[in-house]
Formats: structure tokens, C-alpha cells, sequence
């Protein structure tokens, strides 16, 4: 029997651990019998023919070239044990592809050819001795021609990627998702940088389907901060990451997983802007701050931010504070609409928080000087840029170039928040001492119409009232 067993070859040897039970040939040859391999009857994907589309369009832009965009592997998170997959966003984009592993290679004559790693056959040990790639440990993979029939893309195995490659021709590869491939190629980090960038140009302006997709992220978020509130005898009782689980749970139920980690900030905690430790109690009398998105299953994500009272009431001074945050957001939105600048929103947010500040006599120079691009010192309270681009990246689009972007101005179809926010440290001797440890931040998911812009996130109360109403109604 061993004689008719083909051998692991070191390239599909199966990762083992120490522990794992020896496997006698016997019990090899009699795993790899006996098995119904048909494929599974497979509808095409929605995104499948979008992909196709926007491979066209890449390919245009780098006419008679190779585009190579790598989806990426597992990242160890210690030692046997990986981080859950999730695909290059790029590669996702462009083919549709989720599974790990996978090389999206668009031909200079525009094909395209996705090579997978699809499932293993049985004729070796991998299907039931592999911790990553086996049926028996992780799950069936899709075949090769699953995924064909989902994607509507020609795919190949990946062993085969480094031959084809080796044929040659003008390459780009999108770098940095997967040293493997990296290596395949001689790089040319100026030319390679500018299919990053294209890439993520291109998905600047959403279709219809993706502004579905992210309506579908954001009503799932909705939900996943009313569960929060329902939840909040025992908030109150565990702190943050109760809160922070309660999302979660979501997340992964409604979705893929969340966009990013949540950042769950009770009192002082919200002036960190990226509080993800989220260790903290929730106390009565403070504020928390919840900035939390849950990714669908498409991987586009949302990203919202609400400050909610602990007691389910603001006090008078977080009321104001709270409602000047309110009008800074409000400006920012009715700035916004096709034509207008990108930093429209920003600018106007600014406005208002500026003001604000020097009412609340925090300004050290008049609100004209410190609103000068030279000066920015109300920025001391304000910190971060009051929009950014949202898809299936939190922060979408990254590799845009700044004319594209940042200088740009809106197009209909774009996904941006609106997130002005007022964070007063806990040890900033230059605010009065009432003010110190509080942090407000309002985040909202918008996207430009024909002549402004519709709130994707509208279904979640804003309004000091709102929310107060929301709360009580929720708590029961
Ligand atoms: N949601 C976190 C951020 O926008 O940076
Ligand atoms: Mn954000």
C-alpha cells in the first residue's frame, strides 16, 4: 500500500505539529479513499462582473503591461496559531477573490488570471493533516472551478504563478501584501507605487452596489449600537470591553468581522483618539465614547462614532460642549456636495470649533489668527482631520495621490465621514479644570449625491435630545 502513496513533496508537505499523533500509511491510504469530490453547484458572485469592469479600467490605465495584485496569507499570531484571513483589499476589489493565498495577475493583453490555492485533492495528506489549508482543519476551500464559476475569472493553481511570471513582460506588482510575491519580481518601487495608486484612485467613487454594501455595513453598525445600549446594566458593571464584546458579537454575526478594533473610551479615555485597549470602567456621570463599524461580508466597512451619557442624561456642560461638536458636524455636512472641496467639511467644522474654543476662553490669540493656516493653535483641542475616505478600507483609498484626493474636489458617488471631534486631556493645565477628561466625538457615513450629500448613518440618534430619548427607550 505505502508503494501507491505519493509522497508530501517538501513544497506540499503538511504542517504538523509535534503533537500530533503519528500517521501510519495504513491509516494514510485508507484516509485518501472514499470520498465524493464533485464541486458544489456555485452561483456567480454579484460583484463578478464589477470586478471585470474594473480590471478593464486598470488594465487601460497601464495599456500592453502585467499587473500582478497579490490577496495575501496568513499572519502568525503566535507560534501554530494565525490571525483569521482577510483579503488585500486591492485584490479583493479587483477580482472578488476572499480566499487566502490567491494572486489576481490582469495580462498585458487585459486577461485576467486568478491563481488560487484551491482546495487540496486527496492524493495527498494535506486535506486531513494541514492546519491551514486542510478540508478537515479549516474547511473546504472552494475548487478551482467554484471559484470560476463565482468570480467569472479564469483561474489557475498559484504553484503555477512563478512559471507564468517568468514569461516575460512589463511588470507592476502591488508590494507589500505578500513578500512571496515581492520576490517573483525585480521591483521598481516608483512604477510599482503608481499602480498603488491607481488602484486606489479608481475606488474613490462608489456604484450603486457598493453604496448598498456600505448601507448594509452601516444598518448592521446600527444595530450593534442599540444592542450596546440594551446591554448597559451590565456596560455599567464591566467597563469597556463589555461594550466592546456586545459589538463584536454583531459584527461577526451580521457581517465579516468589524472594520476595525472598536474603540470603546469611558471619561478621560475618549481624548486618546485610537483608545483600543478599551480596559477601562464606564462610570456614571462621564461620557463614553463609542467609534465602532462592522464590516459585511462584501468587506466594506462603516465607521461611526456616538458620546453617549453613562447615565443615559448629559449634564449641562457636556450638553454644550456636546452641542457645539453637533454644530461643527452640521457645518461640516451642509458644506459638503459635487464640486466642492474635499477639506470643505474640515474647513467649515472649523469654523465652529474655533469659535467655540475662543467663547470658552481657550484661545491664546484671536480666533482670526489662530484660524490662519500658519497658526492652527485651536487644533491643540481638535486634533485630527474631520473627513476621510470610506469603503472597504476604513480609511479608503490611502494610496490615492493627494490631488486625487485630500486636494480634490467631491465627485458624486464618493463615501466620506464627517467626524469633527473637542478633546480636552486630562492633564492640560490650559483648560479649566471642569473641562479636563473630556473627549466628544460625532461620526457620520456620507455619501455625495447629485447636490449634497445623504447620511447613511441618520437612523442613529445625534442630538443631545435624540439620544437621550434613544437611550431610555433601549434601557426599557
Ligand atoms: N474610526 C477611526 C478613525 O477614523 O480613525
Ligand atoms: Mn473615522
Amino acid at each position: 500500500m505505502s508503494a501507491e502513496t505519493p509522497k508530501d513533496t517538501p513544497q506540499n508537505a503538511p504542517k504538523t505539529e509535534q503533537h500530533d499523533p503519528a500517521v501510519p500509511d495504513a491509516y494514510a491510504a485508507f484516509m485518501r479513499t472514499g470520498w465524493d469530490d464533485r464541486d458544489d453547484d456555485v452561483a456567480r458572485h454579484p460583484v463578478a462582473d464589477l470586478a471585470a469592469v474594473r480590471r478593464a479600467r486598470l488594465a487601460e490605465a497601464f495599456p500592453g503591461e502585467r499587473l500582478v495584485l497579490p490577496g495575501g496569507g496568513y499572519k502568525v499570531r503566535a507560534y501554530d496559531t494565525d490571525y483569521r484571513f482577510r483579503a488585500d483589499t486591492a485584490h479583493a476589489y479587483y477580482s472578488g477573490n476572499h480566499t487566502s493565498d490567491a494572486v489576481l495577475v490582469v495580462e498585458p493583453d487585459g486577461t485576467s488570471v486568478l491563481y488560487a490555492r484551491p482546495r487540496s485533492g486527496r492524493d495527498t495528506d494535506e486535506f486531513f493533516r494541514d492546519r491551514q489549508y486542510g478540508a478537515l482543519w479549516a474547511g473546504k476551500r472552494p475548487s478551482a472551478g467554484e471559484l470560476e464559476a463565482a468570480l467569472g475569472v479564469t483561474v489557475k493553481h498559484v504553484d503555477q504563478l512563478e512559471a507564468d511570471l517568468a514569461k516575460g513582460a512589463k511588470t507592476r506588482v502591488h508590494r507589500g501584501v505578500s513578500a512571496a510575491v515581492d520576490g517573483l519580481v525585480a521591483g521598481d518601487d516608483a512604477r510599482d507605487a503608481e499602480l498603488a495608486r491607481v488602484a486606489s484612485e479608481m475606488r474613490l467613487v462608489k456604484d450603486s452596489w457598493e453604496v448598498a454594501e456600505l448601507q448594509a455595513a452601516v444598518d448592521a453598525t446600527t444595530l450593534g449600537f442599540e444592542d450596546c445600549v440594551r446591554e448597559w446594566d451590565r456596560v455599567v458593571e464591566h467597563g469597556e470591553r463589555w461594550l466592546e464584546g456586545t459589538f463584536f458579537r454583531r459584527a461577526r454575526t451580521m457581517g465579516n468581522d468589524l472594520g476595525y478594533d472598536s474603540i470603546v473610551a469611558g471619561g478621560p479615555h475618549a481624548t486618546t483618539l485610537h483608545w483600543i485597549e478599551n480596559s477601562g470602567p464606564i462610570v456614571p456621570g462621564q461620557l463614553v465614547l463609542c467609534d465602532m463599524g462592522v464590516e459585511g461580508a462584501n468587506l466594506y466597512t462603516a465607521d461611526v462614532t456616538r458620546t453617549l451619557p453613562v447615565t443615559g442624561t448629559f449634564s449641562p456642560l457636556q450638553r454644550d460642549l456636546y452641542t457645539l461638536v453637533l454644530r461643527a458636524q452640521e457645518a461640516a455636512m451642509a458644506a459638503l456636495r459635487p464640486g466642492e472641496r474635499f477639506l470643505a467639511g474640515h474647513d467649515a467644522a472649523m469654523q465652529v470649533l474655533a469659535h467655540g474654543l475662543d467663547d470658552l476662553g481657550l484661545l491664546p490669540v484671536s480666533v482670526d489668527e489662530a484660524l490662519s493656516p500658519d497658526s492652527r493653535v485651536y487644533a491643540r483641542w481638535t486634533l485630527h482631520g474631520v473627513s476621510h475616505m470610506l469603503g472597504m478600507d476604513v480609511h479608503d483609498c490611502g494610496q490615492a495621490a493627494p490631488e486625487a484626493y485630500r486636494e480634490a474636489e467631491l465627485v458624486e458617488g464618493m463615501v466620506l465621514t464627517v467626524e469633527p471631534g473637542l478633546y480636552f486631556q486630562a492633564d492640560d493645565l490650559l483648560v479649566p479644570e471642569e473641562l479636563r477628561g473630556i473627549g466628544i466625538r460625532i461620526e457620520d457615513d456620507v455619501v455625495v449625491t447629485a447636490d449634497g450629500i445623504e447620511n447613511l448613518s441618520a437612523a442613529l440618534p445625534r442630538t443631545p435630545d435624540a439620544i437621550e430619548e434613544w437611550m431610555a427607550t433601549l434601557r426599557g
